[in-house]
């Protein structure tokens, strides 16, 4: 499974990145806004930290604009995916992004029928947002399941990114039903590699080195 954050902070990306763990980022308007700064400018800078995949959204509402976001994404760097929302006139705008060869990232996913759809579209990755469907007492998981039993029973292409991730678990369970990616925030990640027997144990082995090293008297 491949592992994303989902941030637009260049510290935690290059924190992550440095781990050895990360295959892409994914953005979102809410994400870059926070950053304050030129969207473009700061996924620029994004694309030369990170090879892999980098989800920037649209925000236009008709085809005809997301379509010209998407371009003028796209010339960023080869490493951008196009966000585009899954709505009628996301559909039409990944129909024509897909033919154009520009790689889409199907976000706000709700439904395992929504997922189909897009997949039809042409899209490259569905985003099915667990933790918002779980925040209305929704399974959100059951989505995942839901999507990847679809997508195997007609052996569909287009890649399942889980996310609104909001812990660990959704992790474990999104590996069990084998989504094909995650996307984490940082806080997430840091998570995955906590565990406090780890701890334990490390500062065991070296407050027994140390009574070796007192009682050889060096
Ligand atoms: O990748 C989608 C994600 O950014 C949404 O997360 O926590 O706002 O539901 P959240």
């Amino acid at each position: 499974m491949k592992l994303f954050i989902d941030t637009a902070n260049l510290e935690e990306i290059k924190e992550a990145n440095s781990l050895g763990i990360l295959d892409g980022v994914t953005t979102n308007p809410t994400l870059l806004a926070r950053e304050k700064r030129e969207p473009v400018v700061q996924l620029r800078e994004i694309c030369s930290i990170v090879k892999g995949p980098v989800s920037a959204e649209v925000t236009a509402q008709d085809y005809q604009g997301m379509v010209k976001e998407a371009e003028e994404l796209a010339k960023i760097s080869e490493n951008i995916v196009i966000k585009v929302p899954t709505t009628l006139e996301g559909l039409k705008t990944t129909k024509i992004l897909s033919q154009r060869g520009i790689r889409t990232n199907l976000t706000l996913c709700f439904s395992p029928l929504q997922a189909l759809l897009v997949a039809k579209a042409g899209a490259t990755f569905v985003s099915p947002f667990v933790g918002r469907l779980d925040d209305i007492s929704t399974e959100g998981m059951d989505l995942v399941s839901d999507v990847k039993l679809i997508y195997d029973n007609y052996k569909i292409k287009t890649q399942i990114i889980v996310a609104s991730i909001r812990h660990p678990i959704h992790v474990l369970e999104a590996a069990r039903i084998g989504a094909d990616i995650v996307t984490c925030p940082f806080k997430v990640i840091i998570h995955l590699l906590k565990h406090p027997l780890t701890d334990i144990g490390i500062e065991r082995f070296l407050s027994d080195w140390k009574k070796l090293k007192d009682t050889l008297g060096r």
